[in-house]
């Protein structure tokens, strides 16, 4: 049987609840496709704050840089929001990011017809909604130096940051941005602000150009502004989106909303390697962490997105995803996708009739 070491990161808040799920589906998937997977579980964030002093432990690195494939839940909580920036959980997981060169964050928004009625946008707005956000995740403005909080010639505090990127590194998301829409609709928006920044109007140009080499994708521009605004006025205009850090990560949260709930979106944070880290879109949520609330589907559908595209295990994804359609369509719903008539479960549950739909 394949063997494939996966490294387990449950982080913070809701983090280790979701990844409890999440192992019990892959555990039972393993079973059925004749796969095996060693599990190796590693520090990150507060977690590891608390446990060794920094978000980010060498080992932890390691144990991903030795492994297959890795499962991230997430990161951050109140309790370390005023730590140092580079003590904080948010400083590991961008260390992770930059550390295993995921340059790529695969961010799919498709609203399931079990969840209309979870989203607080109107049927007709959001039905057959299929969108892919591509994610610049290494670069842009969470990254440009120079960066910090200085103080000014009179005295006075001023805190910077850079958005700022080199051709090479749009070069490298723009052809991930044309590949994906080559596999799907075959048209593609770049998002930008090229109407008042200069890091803007380089990646335009540059995404321009290399729409040379896919003449069978449509390219569009969009200014962010309105791509915000065109998300939730008109989402079926949108297949693939390729974007920046700091747009991307604020039109896929706005993205999720569409589909019902944050709760459900997974991401595969991609590099030159092939070695993944496949997490989900939201936080770690403090507010319901540790009560049993928390939605596992984005979870267990970053565990079918490692088996596709970390593992290229299609299959046992497809096991892990009609698995997920099987349990909505039975009418459970955790808090954050409930609607009239459903049957509300905790995330333990949830996991349960998981597992009974894989069977
Ligand atoms: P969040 O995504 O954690 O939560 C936003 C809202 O969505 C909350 O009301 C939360 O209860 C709800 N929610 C999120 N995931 C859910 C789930 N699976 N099921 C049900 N409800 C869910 O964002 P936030 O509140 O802005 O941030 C909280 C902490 O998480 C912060 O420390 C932040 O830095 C961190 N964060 C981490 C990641 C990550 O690890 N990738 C992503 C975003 C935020
Ligand atoms: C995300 C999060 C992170 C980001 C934070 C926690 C560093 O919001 O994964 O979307 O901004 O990328
Ligand atoms: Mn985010």
């Amino acid at each position: 049987t394949q063997t494939y070491r996966i490294t387990l990161l449950p982080g913070d808040g809701i983090g280790p609840e979701i990844m409890a799920v999440a192992v019990e589906v892959l555990e039972v998937v393993a079973k059925q496709e004749g796969l095996n997977f060693e599990f190796t579980t590693a520090l990150i964030g507060g977690a590891a704050i608390e446990a060794t002093g920094e978000p980010l432990p060498a080992e932890t690195l390691d144990a991903c840089r030795q492994s297959d494939g890795v499962l991230l839940a997430a990161i951050g909580g109140y309790q370390w929001d005023n730590l140092p920036r580079h003590l904080r959980p948010e400083t590991g997981l961008l260390g992770l990011r930059a550390g295993l060169g995921l340059f790529a964050n695969l961010r799919p928004a498709a609203i399931l017809p079990q969840l209309i009625d979870a989203s607080t946008l109107k049927r007709e707005v959001v039905e057959g909604v299929d969108i892919m956000v591509v994610r610049e995740l290494t670069g842009g403005v969470y990254f440009g130096e120079p960066k910090g909080i200085f103080t000014t010639e009179t005295g006075e505090k001023r805190g910077v940051n850079t958005m700022a990127y080199t051709e090479s590194e749009i070069d490298r998301i723009a052809k991930v941005g044309f590949e994906t829409a080559q596999k799907r609709t075959k048209k593609l928006c770049s998002v930008d602000k090229a109407n008042v920044l200069e890091v803007s109007q380089l990646w335009r140009d540059r995404v321009t150009a290399m729409a040379n080499d896919y003449p069978d994708v449509e390219l569009t521009h969009m200014y962010v502004d309105n791509a915000a605004m065109q998300l939730v006025r008109a989402p079926k205009q949108f297949d693939t989106i390729v974007t920046s850090n700091l747009f991307g990560d604020i039109l896929s949260d706005a993205a999720a909303m569409l589909t019902g709930s944050i709760g459900m979106l997974p991401s595969a944070s991609l590099g030159a390697t092939g070695l993944g880290v496949f997490e989900p879109v939201h936080g770690s949520a403090p507010d319901i962490a540790g009560q049993d609330k928390a939605n596992p589907l984005a979870q267990v559908l970053s565990t079918a997105m490692l088996l596709r595209y970390g593992l290229h295990q299609p299959h046992a994804a497809d096991r892990i995803e009609s698995a997920v359609l099987k349990v909505l369509d039975l009418g459970y719903r955790t808090g954050d996708i409930m609607s009239a008539d459903m049957t509300a479960v905790g995330c333990r549950e949830m996991g349960r009739v998981l597992i009974e739909a894989l069977a």
